[in-house]
């Protein structure tokens, strides 16, 4: 099954969000296999966001991910990682769609409250950054035939 990298960025911790967006992964029947709680160094943001490491908004965004503690977690499922794209909703919070996690609690581009993983590759690379192989838990859950049974991995 597809796992993806998630982080609860630091207004969804301060704005105490973190139970209402992880409630809306487990009711989607996404499994959560990994999940801490940390703070975003300089360091793992440019690593994190090495694609945006050299645009103009980047200073800004270092800032605002290594501001308070955040949430990172890896969900497993089939297709996590568009699922998880698609409840987001789009970059900027105030061109999602209703019904997607920041439109419907967000209105800025840059606090955007969520991150997950854009492709498979990038979910594996993200994964490797946020957690050790023994911080990932393997286990069966009963839930599984009812939420994927019968699809493919
Ligand atoms: P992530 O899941 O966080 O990677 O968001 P994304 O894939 O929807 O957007 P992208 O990778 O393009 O940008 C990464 C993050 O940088 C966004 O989530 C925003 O927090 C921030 N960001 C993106 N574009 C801008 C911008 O033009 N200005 C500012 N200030 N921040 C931006
Ligand atoms: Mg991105």
């Amino acid at each position: 099954l597809q796992q993806t990298l998630i982080l609860l960025k630091p207004d969804a911790v301060q704005r105490r969000l973190c139970g209402k967006i992880l409630g809306r992964l487990e009711d989607r029947g996404l499994k959560i296999v990994a999940l801490k709680m940390l703070k975003v160094t300089k360091e793992l943001a440019a690593q994190h966001y090495a694609e945006h490491v050299k645009k103009p908004f980047y200073p800004q965004l270092e800032e605002f991910i290594t501001s308070g503690p955040v949430v990172s977690l890896i969900v497993e499922g089939p297709g996590a990682v568009q699922v998880v794209r698609d409840m987001m909703g789009k970059t900027n919070c105030r061109e999602s769609a209703p019904g997607t996690i920041r439109g419907d609690y967000g209105l800025s581009r840059q606090v955007n409250l969520i991150h997950g993983s854009d492709s498979p590759e990038s979910a594996q690379k993200e994964i490797a950054i946020y957690f050790r192989p023994e911080e990932i838990l393997s286990y069966d859950s009963t839930l599984a035939e009812w939420v994927c049974a019968g699809d493919e991995k």
